[in-house]
């Protein structure tokens, strides 16, 4: 391309947009229940921990990767590279792990969009009966809503990286923090809030062990956007003035608050419900919680604020939940987008085009796999059972190659760029750098510990995924 690369118009923009990526359905409703089941204290310390000793310099490795390179993720592989196979088939990882992602992302952001009209029209009521969720996942309006969640990332990748990924990041994320923020105040004056939040914040050590570990890990990488080529492509858009360590420790600390708020907001809500709840019980998975059970904690305030009341809540919940997952689902289709976009050299709305036509198929299949259309339903069978195409997609990419994309970021920059070039890189626009604490942290992380980290995480998602028996924990 001759012209000129996208930019972020400003710092703010940078730090909103990557916000926007991180902040998501990981943050409002994973990070809540993970907490309050594993230790809740215990659980945020280590939480903290992951996110600043190991999730940060990866961000750095990946932001300042995109920013030398100005190119997407596979662009990035190749060109310092250095002509390897090797490197470039992580490059591919790394467009395709997004894609495939921002697939079962899409799917969920479909339902919540459903959700969210049938709370605002008044049909709390509905959405409180837990069947209702299995019907209307399998039911034709699933289409309809899908086509509207295409049309918004659609429209807002089209428009570039400042007029569209920054400017939606600009609008949804402060409305965002500003219903959170309110939703929080509203919800600890209930009856019993204090007890959710004293079983969130009390630390329970003992409920700490190896699996409790990988998987504060494994929620931390992931909320912060890692291994996905989404932090190398948003750095492609950064000019050489940014600090980029200084950006990676603001999106992490945004990403780390708006979790704990979120759980501010989640327990006490679930303690109010009932007080005497086991979070054991609390549904395993995100999806269990925002489709099955919140409705039901939402359509109990009634009691309190009336039945408009409740809706109003409950509608503002899931449009703030809607917010965080467009701008993350925005970043993860940016990426298969940028590539193509740079690779064949065509303009942004041809490879938006593509890529959407593209997502919108694959989503489609991935959300009929939930008992509209049997062969997808039961597409294949591994560890001991049938799994969906949904099911596939999230095991393979979510759980076993995010972690393998973040090893292979840290050993390329290290082994393969070079110690010396990455902190040249990281001097620009922070001239301070050299010499620092930091710089010799993130020097050293990345080419020892950490690394070895996510392999571990590595081997052991195979072993329990694919062979039904933990390496570790
Ligand atoms: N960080 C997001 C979250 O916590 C994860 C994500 C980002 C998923 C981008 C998809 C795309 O939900």
């Amino acid at each position: 391309m001759t012209e000129a690369r996208e930019q972020f118009g400003s710092r703010l923009g940078f730090i909103l947009a990557a916000a926007g990526s991180a902040v998501g359905i990981g943050n409002l409703v994973g990070f809540p229940v993970n907490a309050a089941k594993n230790g809740g204290g215990a659980f945020l310390l280590l939480y903290a921990v992951f996110v600043f000793m190991i999730c940060v310099p990866v961000m750095v490795a990946e932001l300042s990767v995109g920013r030398h390179t100005s190119k997407d993720p596979l662009g990035a592989y190749r060109s310092l590279g250095g002509g390897s196979k090797g490197w470039l088939l992580a490059g591919w990882l790394s467009v395709i792990t997004p894609f495939f992602i921002g697939v079962f992302y899409a799917v969920i952001t479909v339902w919540i969009l459903g959700y969210l009209v049938q709370a605002a029209i008044g049909n709390l009521d509905q959405l409180a009966d837990a069947s209702r969720f299995s019907d209307f996942i399998q039911s034709p309006a699933v289409f309809g809503y899908l086509v509207v969640v295409g049309i918004i990332v659609f429209l807002i990748i089209a428009g570039g990286v400042k007029n569209g990924i920054e400017r939606a990041a600009k609008i949804m994320m402060p409305t965002l923090f500003v219903f959170l923020i309110l939703l929080v105040i509203f919800v600890l004056t209930l009856d019993n809030a204090f007890a959710g939040v004293a079983f969130y914040v009390v630390p329970d050590f003992d409920k700490l062990d190896a699996a409790v570990v990988s998987n504060a890990l494994a929620q931390a990488f992931f909320s912060l956007s890692l291994g996905m080529g989404i932090m190398i492509t948003y750095g492609s858009y950064m000019d050489s003035s940014s600090n980029l360590p200084g950006s990676a420790r603001t999106v992490a600390i945004v990403d780390t608050g708006v979790a704990f708020a979120a759980g501010l907001l989640i327990l006490p809500a679930v303690f109010s419900f009932n007080p005497d709840v086991n979070p054991d019980e609390l549904s395993t998975s995100s999806v269990g919680l925002i489709f099955t059970f919140l409705p039901k904690i939402f359509l109990a305030l009634q009691d309190g604020i009336g039945y408009f009341g409740a809706s109003l809540v409950a509608t503002v919940f899931f449009l703030l939940t809607f917010f965080a997952a467009i701008t993350s689902l925005v970043s993860i289709i940016e990426v298969p987008t940028a590539s193509l976009k740079d690779e064949r050299n065509i303009s942004r709305r041809k490879a938006i085009s593509v890529i959407a036509g593209m997502t919108a198929v694959c989503t489609a299949l991935a959300a009929m796999s939930f008992g509209m259309v049997d062969p997808l339903t039961e597409f294949v069978s591994y560890a001991g059972g049938p799994k969906s195409l949904f099911d596939v997609i999230y095991d393979m990419f979510y759980d076993t190659i995010l972690p393998l994309n973040g090893l292979l970021i840290c050993l390329f920059v290290i082994y393969r760029w070079k110690r010396a070039n990455f902190d040249a890189e990281l001097e620009r626009g922070n001239p301070d750098y050299k010499g620092t604490f930091l710089e010799r942290y993130v020097n050293f992380s990345l080419g020892t510990f950490i690394p070895v980290i996510l392999l571990l995480v590595f081997i052991n998602t195979v072993a329990l995924k694919y062979f039904g028996k933990a390496f570790v924990g």
